[in-house]
């Protein structure tokens, strides 16, 4: 649950609240080597890095063993629950273990980093203003941080407030966690969904870090 923060007053009770709420460590003990979207949202997630021109030291927070990057970048760095997982990702130069529902602090310097994604993950934070601001602390000014989601997730781990609303909302909570924390500039938002509706689709909200 979140702390005792006024930023989390605009949520209601609960919104953070998840079915399984026992720390992580546990569900996450054994790596998932599966994709968690289909083929079609994989290339919709590389299309949109590259049109967002995510290049340079990037982090992939909340990662696994695959970061949809059609071209990886210089130097990627994945953090995530698990160990197996990050160690079994071919795009990524380095990872670290972290739990960010238990700490959302980042081992990471000021500034250290160019971009950040973070796919399919956002619903599982309970302290994302935290987290948000530490990516917005790493990440240099005019660093871009892309959030993309679909509509799959694991029930007992998402929070009751994404669990309970639609796509359209989804955009709107992650926008909101842009304008709890940061410095960000104004978060901008894209679809890229199929065409006849049968697949998953692929939603982004994504800002700059603000230059202050
Ligand atoms: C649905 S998977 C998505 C993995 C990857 N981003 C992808 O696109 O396939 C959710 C990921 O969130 C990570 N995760 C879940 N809870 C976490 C936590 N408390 N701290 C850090 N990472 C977490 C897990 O390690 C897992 O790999």
């Amino acid at each position: 649950m979140p702390p005792d923060d006024p930023r989390y007053e605009r949520y209601p009770p609960g919104f953070f609240a998840r079915m399984d709420g026992a720390a992580d460590g546990a569900f996450y003990r054994h790596p998932r080597l599966v994709a968690h979207i289909d083929d079609r949202a994989i290339g919709a997630v590389g299309r949109l890095y590259r049109r967002l021109g995510l290049s340079g030291r990037v982090l992939d927070l909340m990662s696994s063993w695959i970061s949809h990057f059609d071209e990886p970048p210089e130097a990627l760095v994945v953090a995530g629950r698990n160990g197996a997982e990050l160690a079994a990702n071919p795009q990524a130069r380095g990872g670290v273990v972290v739990d960010l529902n238990d700490h959302p602090g980042l081992p990471f310097a000021d500034a250290s980093f160019d971009a950040a994604t973070c796919c399919v993950s956002v619903d599982y934070l309970t302290s994302p203003l935290e987290v948000f601001d530490e990516v917005a602390r790493v990440l240099r000014p005019g660093g871009l941080f892309c959030v993309t989601f679909s509509n799959r997730c694991f029930p007992t781990k998402v929070i009751q407030g994404w669990a309970q609303t639609d796509d359209r909302t989804h955009v709107a909570i992650v926008a909101s966690y842009f304008a709890g924390s940061g410095p960000w500039d104004q978060p901008d938002h894209g679809y890229d969904g199929p065409p006849d509706r049968r697949g998953d689709p692929l939603h982004g909200v994504w800002a700059r870090r603000a230059s202050m």
